[in-house]
């Protein structure tokens, strides 16, 4: 074979003779080239499915729009909101508890999962909800409560006069007399929301146990009739067009198995911690109620109800665990081999591991920990807020929202925020002759419910500085609204230049690019104060720094690979002297206090 390859000049030419053996293999390094160089961009196009990467908004439905002017937020008031949260940059919505309930734990002690509750509205609102979010593009979650009901359900009343079929759906035991004649419980058992977790029911003159309030007892899950019911309900409100289920307190569905015990539950050995009081939940080590083994396989069973309707759709239908528990019990929710679990077993780190004395190299640590021990090949998630966890300006102080919420939107994998935490919302005050949260109400404590009182979460939504925050028409709003609503309110921020809200949607927009959805991560603690991570996709590479200390920082940020020369401000926090556009030296980039930057590599 003879190559002519000709210069540009006319009276110069070469000619090359090359082997055909040669040829062919010089054809196959040249396709293979080409095939590389498309891949490095093609790959931009990556398929992920739709919750991969998506932002989840949990949403308390009382708390965050009103539409009847009863001062308790609903469905419709939802409804009424859908642009601002597709504004937002929102994927899903993850509603909390709509279920018919005596709201004695707020929708966390449902009477009847096929009824919505009245106050929220009605199956027709609730359906044109869904209808409406789909225009819209985004999708919704229902919160179920897996592990109790409300004890006025149907089913509890039924089971608490021994009828034939539901007397097995909850977990009753005797009780015994003691010496003076006193009915005492089984065991000596603590519930969550302090003192015994057990009740006498006189109608079956037996005790049933409650890990939660008195209010809330749990089901059987050794009740095979039981699983099923629930895979029913489910799939009920997945036909609904549902795109998944968030389960709670999934480390609580199954106890220990009580025939390994001669019959009869153990009782739980003490912690031996100091300064807690008898009553209190920490008081015992919950071996025998907590995190056991069938917990799992609970779930693998829910997984496959789900995937039935996913492989009949084609569209995947998102199971979501929420188990505060330690890392290695908490990651195994991921599923393990044939038996898968959740899509998204709900990630606490954020909340649990980093708190107001931590510093760069805890949220280093944080982070990794998890990252190192969640499966492989499993996206991971970030929460920064939930509605029983205290409001991220309050937990650590409003000046971190930003970098916050630059955490949860641009590690990678999931985020999941709660509503508010956009707007830079801190938690409420209630006065105990305002207190409604069960478990702050059972401190019977007017000074000490504070210290687990979770209504200052669970304050209503600020849409602007006028009545009830624009939240309600009514006289009296279910919770009182939180101080500062008159500036932290989205009409406020979204009219503002820099503001928390503005930060959060200019950082939903930048997690569409590749180097969010689809890059790679690498993160350093600078120094103890700040904390810095990379995330890049070919040549686009992005460096997030945030100051967490209280005061002025210079770093480097060549100590990353790759990372020099000079780089632009893509969004910089309210307090940053920054604007888009700005440069900055990778080499020597000065931060204020609190200040937090995503810069993007210039090449
Ligand atoms: C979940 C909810 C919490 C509720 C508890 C009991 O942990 O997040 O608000 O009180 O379950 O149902």
């Amino acid at each position: 074979m003879i190559v002519y390859i000709r210069h540009r000049s006319p009276d110069m030419c070469f000619v090359f003779t090359i082997d055909l053996r040669y040829s062919l293999i010089l054809r196959c390094i040249f396709f293979v080239l080409i095939a590389v160089a498309r891949g490095r961009y093609e790959n931009v196009n990556v398929k992920q499915d739709w919750w991969e990467n998506a932002v989840f908004y949990q949403i308390y439905v009382r708390s965050f729009m009103d539409s009847d002017s009863d001062g308790i937020g609903d469905i419709n008031g939802i409804t009424s909101r859908l642009q601002y949260l597709k504004d937002l940059g929102v994927d899903a919505m993850i509603l909390a508890p709509i279920f018919k309930s005596p709201m004695h734990d707020f929708g966390f002690d449902v009477t009847d999962y096929y009824t919505v509750h009245h106050e929220y509205g009605t199956t027709e609102d609730f359906e044109e909800l869904v209808k409406k979010s789909r225009e819209f593009g985004m999708k919704i979650i229902l919160d179920f409560v897996p592990n109790h009901t409300s004890n006025e359900s149907d089913w509890f009343v039924k089971s608490s006069h021994k009828d034939e079929y539901y007397s097995d759906w909850y977990i009753w035991e005797n009780g015994h007399l003691d010496s003076s004649g006193l009915r005492r419980p089984p065991n000596n058992w603590i519930s969550s929301f302090r003192k015994s977790a057990w009740t006498y029911v006189p109608s079956r003159d037996q005790f049933y146990l409650h890990q939660f309030g008195d209010s809330q007892p749990d089901l059987n899950y050794r009740n095979p009739v039981l699983v099923e019911e629930m895979k029913t309900l489910m799939k009920y409100w997945l036909e609904k067009g549902v795109a998944g289920i968030r389960l709670s307190s999934v480390n609580y569905l199954v106890e220990t198995d009580k025939d390994l015990y001669g019959g009869r539950y153990p009782d739980e050995p003490m912690t031996g911690k100091p300064g807690v009081y008898a009553d209190d939940y920490n008081y015992l080590e919950h071996i025998y109620t907590k995190d056991q083994g069938e917990n799992y396989d609970l779930i693998s069973q829910f997984r496959e109800a789900l995937d039935a309707i996913t492989i009949r759709d084609n569209v995947t239908r998102v199971l979501m665990t929420e188990a505060c528990t330690g890392i290695k019990k908490s990651v195994k929710f991921y599923g393990e081999g044939v038996h898968l679990g959740a899509h998204i077993p709900l990630n606490f780190a954020l909340l649990k591991d980093v708190g107001k004395e931590s510093d760069a190299r805890d949220i280093k640590y944080a982070t990794d920990r998890w990252l190192t021990y969640k499966p492989l090949r499993k996206p991971a998630n970030w929460m920064t807020g939930a509605q029983d966890k205290s409001r991220l300006a309050s937990r650590f102080r409003s000046e971190l929202v930003d970098s916050f919420n630059m955490l949860v939107l641009l590690l990678p994998g999931i985020a999941v925020t709660y509503m508010g935490e956009e707007l830079g919302m801190v938690n409420g005050f209630v006065p105990w002759s305002e207190t409604r949260d069960p478990l702050a109400c059972n401190t019977d404590d007017p000074v000490n419910f504070i210290e687990v009182t979770r209504d200052p979460f669970r304050t209503p939504f600020q849409w602007n500085n006028g009545k009830n925050a624009g939240f309600s028409d009514a006289e009296k709003t279910w919770l009182p609204v939180a101080e500062g609503y008159e500036h932290i309110n989205v009409a406020s921020e979204q009219a503002a230049v820099r503001s928390h809200y503005q930060v959060f949607r200019s950082l939903t927009t930048l997690r569409a690019r590749p180097a969010f959805r689809l890059g790679r991560y690498e993160s350093l603690a600078l120094n103890s104060d700040v904390f810095a991570f990379k995330r890049w996709y070919n040549d686009d590479a992005y460096v997030i720094v945030m100051n967490v200390g209280k005061g002025y920082q210079v770093v480097n940020l060549t100590a990353f690979d790759l990372i020099f020369g000079q780089l632009e401000v893509e969004v910089s926090s309210v307090l940053s002297s920054r604007s888009y556009g700005d440069n900055v030296q990778a080499n020597y980039l000065d931060l204020a206090a609190d200040e937090a930057v995503v810069l993007r590599m210039q090449v």
